[in-house]
């Protein structure tokens, strides 16, 4: 079942004196279940990507279909309750509100959508324990180191249980080893059947997925998948393969 597909998505941002063309004609689709990752160098577009399909920008062409939906003709004013009700957002920086606990943060957009105390409870009972942070949930974000606080920003993401779960560097401000342990949480969320969606410029992240897009030129370049017997290993080694041929130039 393909839950997001993108068709000649364009986005050209204009200021006073310069015209940049971020996505010159993106056309991919997503199923259910997929954990993708798009690659690209800085500047290639990834952000301006996710930004469009998280609601949070405009396209300038083209159109978004999310669950069927075309998200680009959504009003303002369905907008916000659409991105809560099927999205879940994780930031490079975590983005989490020092003024409440760490538990406030996960049921964050569970009060905006009105679910009741007793549910927000069982649903993170659910999570805690495969997210490693029934110890810090009463704490507060600035208690906890970076790699803890992006488990709470992908407890938060989660909970809900939207249909698409996007991350744009996700590891981006995180050493090796929390990076690591953030990477092997996505996979275990999505082999409990979320898809996930991530950009990153990091080899290492990407191999995770399990499916890669290569972004260039304001276009889906290539795509890799990984295969059934491959390890993450050799995962990665051809993906950086795609990659360097890609710089080159070649296809
Ligand atoms: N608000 C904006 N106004 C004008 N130009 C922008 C804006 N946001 C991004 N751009 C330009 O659009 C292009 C794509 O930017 P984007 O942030 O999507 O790249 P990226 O692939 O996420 O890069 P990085 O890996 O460095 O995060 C760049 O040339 C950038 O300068
Ligand atoms: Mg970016």
């Amino acid at each position: 079942m393909t839950i997001l597909e993108l068709k000649n998505v364009k986005k050209v941002y204009e200021t006073k004196n310069v015209t940049t063309e971020a996505l010159n004609e993106i056309n991919f689709s997503v199923k259910k279940g997929e954990f993708i990752s798009i690659m690209g160098e800085s500047g290639a577009g990834k952000t301006t990507l996710l930004n469009i399909i998280a609601t949070l920008d405009k396209a300038t062409a083209g159109t978004v279909l999310l669950n069927g939906q075309d998200i680009t003709a959504l009003q303002d004013k369905e907008i916000s309750k659409f991105r809560r009700k099927e999205l879940g957002f994780v930031f490079q920086d975590f983005n989490l509100l020092d003024q409440f606990s760490n538990k406030d943060n996960i049921f964050l957009p569970l009060v905006l959508s009105e679910i009741e105390p007793t549910d927000m409870k069982l649903r993170l009972e659910k999570l805690q324990s495969s997210l490693g942070i029934e110890e810090i949930l009463e704490k507060y974000p600035y208690e906890v180191s970076g790699g803890q606080k992006q488990r709470v920003a992908i407890a938060r993401a989660a909970i809900t249980g939207p249909s698409l779960l996007l991350a744009d560097e996700p590891t981006g401000a995180l050493d090796s080893a929390a990076s690591e342990a953030i990477l092997n949480l996505f996979n275990k969320i999505n082999e409990k059947g979320q898809t996930v969606l991530m950009v990153t410029h990091s080899l290492r992240a990407s191999s995770y997925a399990k499916r890669v897009l290569f972004i260039k030129d304001g276009i889906v370049y290539h795509e890799i998948y990984r295969g059934e017997n491959e390890s993450r290993g050799e995962f990665m080694e051809r993906i950086n393969q795609a990659q360097f041929m890609l710089n080159r130039g070649d296809k």
